[in-house]
């Protein structure tokens, strides 16, 4: 007797509409309308399957099943991702451009960036004491442009630091518009990809000096998986996979500062130095807030997963808001409990804000020890070295709006250094 079951599907022609209304929540309302972690839809014209949950996951992360090329819809690519970076490759091209990723991940880069980070907090505080108010989301992004370029050797003046966040921001603030916005997102990209592009030039020709372990110079000199240099622009897109994620981690830190005034109760014993702590709550942040809503892959060869066929070449996306919220892997997933992650086992598929899987054959994120490490930093530094007042302000966001960021972007008053 055959197994083979039909995969349950949404009716209609199209849905890519009301992905953009739904947001975060399209895939789980279809998730619990189909009673089903995994079923098919239509988008962009294309027959489209959604997964959801940490089994569903250890499918979508076999390379053996799925691949990632043309896997990208073009808005995402012109805005967020940029052509021919790592995200959109496959098999040994992936393996070893993402070891040039990897390699900047060492212990001692990942205790210089914490560094780099708790410096440029110390130095933008004092300044905020003078000010009548600050919105933290944008005064995160100037620091972290500020960790991102000297953590790289990308050089910035001070007077530069504005544009350049905005530049980088915008890249990530608009990829899922299809407006006016989204046409800002591909300005910024096509921008940013000229001003590094020129630095990639500059070093080649032995008109810029640049420290030997800064990415600048690795990714510059840099030898794909056939021996060849990458061409500049490639360089470029790849050092932007490095400067805009890390100034994007500015969104994780707007909800850091939201949870702190949400849930006073679980920063009570957030002394310094207590590692495992902090830790827990901004993992719990980046398990409860919404930012990626999915990842998108393609299926390499047709096989058969549960009873389903899933066909050569069909657009797949993997939930991963709704795997962090998923009530299979998670107990009482609508709640924010930092102390969940004291006893949590470590899954590389149900944990999965910024992927899954394995970092050096999969496409889990390259950042995520990154981005751990400047969160507890950030963490520790709004929690035990900094007193301020929340005025009145609208701390809400939008489920629909990607990525989500709260409304009044947390603005502060009295700030003062402690
Ligand atoms: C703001 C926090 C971040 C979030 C939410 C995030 C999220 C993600 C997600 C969802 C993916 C795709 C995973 C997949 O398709 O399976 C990804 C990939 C990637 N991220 Fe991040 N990321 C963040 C920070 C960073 C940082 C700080 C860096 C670098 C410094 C970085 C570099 C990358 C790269 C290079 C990839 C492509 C990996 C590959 O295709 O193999 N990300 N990230």
């Amino acid at each position: 007797m055959s197994n083979q079951k039909n995969m349950p599907k949404e009716k209609g022609l199209d849905h890519t509409l009301s992905l953009l209304q739904e947001g975060y929540q399209f895939i789980i309302n279809r998730r619990h309308t189909m009673q089903s972690n995994v079923f098919e839809t239509k988008l962009l014209g294309e027959k489209a399957i959604c997964l959801s949950g940490s089994e569903a996951a250890k499918v979508f992360y076999d390379n053996d099943k799925f691949k990632r090329e043309g896997a990208a819809p073009k808005p995402v690519q012109k805005t967020l991702f940029g052509k021919g970076g790592v995200q959109g490759l496959d098999g040994e091209a992936h393996r070893h451009r993402k070891a040039m990723f990897m390699s900047l991940m060492s212990k001692d880069d990942l205790k210089e960036i914490r560094q780099l980070t708790k410096t440029h907090w110390e130095k933008a505080a004092k300044d905020w004491e003078s000010q009548d108010e600050i919105v933290l989301y944008e005064e995160v992004k100037k620091i972290l442009t500020k960790v991102a370029c000297e953590w790289t050797g990308v050089p910035l003046k001070e007077e530069e630091v504005e544009d350049r966040a905005d530049l980088l921001s915008e890249m990530f603030e608009t990829p899922a518009e299809v407006n006016l916005n989204h046409f800002k997102g591909w300005r910024a990209r096509s921008k940013a990809e000229k001003w590094i592009e020129t630095l990639v030039e500059e070093v080649r020709s032995n008109d810029r000096e640049v420290e030997k372990g800064r990415a600048l110079y690795a990714f510059t000199w840099h030898k794909d998986h056939e021996g060849k240099l990458l061409d500049e622009n490639i360089v470029a897109v790849e050092l932007i996979n490095l400067l805009r994620p890390i100034v994007a981690i500015s969104v994780y830190i707007a909800f850091t500062g939201l949870a702190i005034n949400q849930y006073p109760e679980k920063v009570t014993s957030l002394a310094e130095g207590e590692e495992d702590k902090l830790q827990w709550f901004i993992q719990e942040v980046r398990r409860y807030y919404p930012f990626f809503p999915f990842t998108a892959a393609k299926v390499k060869e047709t096989f058969t997963w549960e009873g389903y066929t899933f066909e050569k070449d069909t657009l797949t996306l993997l939930d991963l808001y709704g795997t962090n919220h998923h009530p299979d892997d998670w107990d009482n997933p609508d709640r924010f409990e930092p102390e969940r992650f004291a006893e949590w086992s470590g899954s590389p598929f149900n944990f999965i804000p910024q992927g899954g899987g394995e970092f050096d054959i999969g496409h889990r994120c390259a950042g995520e020890w990154i981005t751990i490490d400047i969160l507890k930093e950030s963490l520790n530094y709004l929690v035990n070295h900094l007193d301020y007042t929340l005025p009145e302000q609208d701390l809400s966001f939008s489920m629909t709006e990607i990525p989500a960021i709260p409304k009044s972007k947390i603005k502060m008053t009295n700030v003062k250094r402690t």
